[in-house]
């Protein structure tokens, strides 16, 4: 049976992949952010996940206001990154598992009545590439299967973060009841504070960053709770983001342990956060460790 190893969270501002592409992560002003994101590198390079969930937004690359899924899954063999001005990141093109996406997807619509949107063809922007480059380093080929998880967090109505959080907890059901016997990862990228325009561009909010920190592992179902207006406030504009995180938490047990956290100010105008938890007592594949009809979490 799948199992789901671990999740991630992580900020993917596209500098970051600039700063790898350009050979730059040994530089001073790289040094200290690539240092506290190693041990994701050690954990990722550990635990050799087959396959990758990475939520994400597409940031008007491949969707824009002509076409907006709230929630769209890449089912595609492969997704090759976009060219976001400068020429695709010269990064591998992501292999797929259509059969896992499409098992995915008939969970989600089927089992749990969130109708998600199936995507055959897309290319994924830095929202994606950047925290495989975090978790992967610069490999020939990335070492692991993706399936992209898009969520708009870019275009008036989003989705709430309580949505996203149930939503992943049927991604967790549905991980949990594939055949096949693989590892999966999950990833919610994003955030943290951060807003690039209008007259509060530049705002970092540190401790409002490090409360989230705190509560996403410790009270999801409270933090799920956020409003977008709270976010917009704290925040910034673009630092809703961060709601994808509650994908990754929702898949997670409701006890997780924290393999490792790190928050680093600033990543261009950005603030930079990223936290690496597992269940706190792994639930065997196939297993349900309340014994009834639903998985307590
Ligand atoms: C930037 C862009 C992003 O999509 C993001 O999440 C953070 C920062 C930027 O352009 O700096
Ligand atoms: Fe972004």
């Amino acid at each position: 049976m799948a199992k789901l190893i671990g999740g991630v969270g992580t900020s993917h501002v596209p500098s970051i992949g600039a700063a790898i592409d350009h050979n730059k992560t040994q530089e001073p002003y790289w040094k200290p952010l690539f240092e506290g994101v190693e041990p994701f590198r050690k954990w990722a390079a550990e635990v050799r996940p087959d396959v990758v969930i990475v939520v994400y937004n597409d940031h008007a690359s491949r969707f824009g206001l002509d076409l907006t899924p709230t929630f769209a899954i890449g089912a595609g063999a492969v997704f090759n990154p976009h060219d976001e001005g400068y020429g695709p990141r010269p990064v591998p093109p992501c292999n797929g598992d259509p059969d896992f996406a499409w098992h995915l997807v008939e969970s989600l619509v089927l089992n749990d009545e969130f109708d998600v949107t199936t995507v055959n063809e897309m290319t994924v922007d830095h929202g994606l590439t950047v925290p495989l480059s975090l978790a992967f380093g610069q490999p020939e080929h990335w070492p692991c299967r993706v399936i992209p998880l898009c969520v708009n967090v870019i275009q008036y109505p989003q989705p709430t973060a309580s949505r996203c959080y149930k939503l992943g907890q049927a991604i967790r059901r549905a991980i949990d009841s594939y055949p096949a016997d693989i590892k999966v990862a999950i990833f919610g990228t994003g955030g943290m504070s951060h807003q690039l325009q209008g007259e509060r561009a530049g705002l970092i909010n540190s401790p409002y960053d490090n409360k989230w920190l705190d509560e996403i592992v410790s009270s999801p179902e409270q933090l799920a709770q956020t409003s977008h207006l709270e976010l917009l406030t704290e925040a910034g504009s673009e630092g809703l983001e961060v709601i994808m995180w509650m994908i990754m938490r929702g898949a997670l047990a409701k006890e997780v342990r924290q393999v490792h956290r790190f928050y680093h100010v600033p990543a261009s105008n950005t603030a930079y956060g990223l936290l690496v938890l597992e269940d706190a007592a792994p639930i065997q594949a196939g297993q349900n460790p309340a014994g009834g009809a639903e998985v307590q979490r």
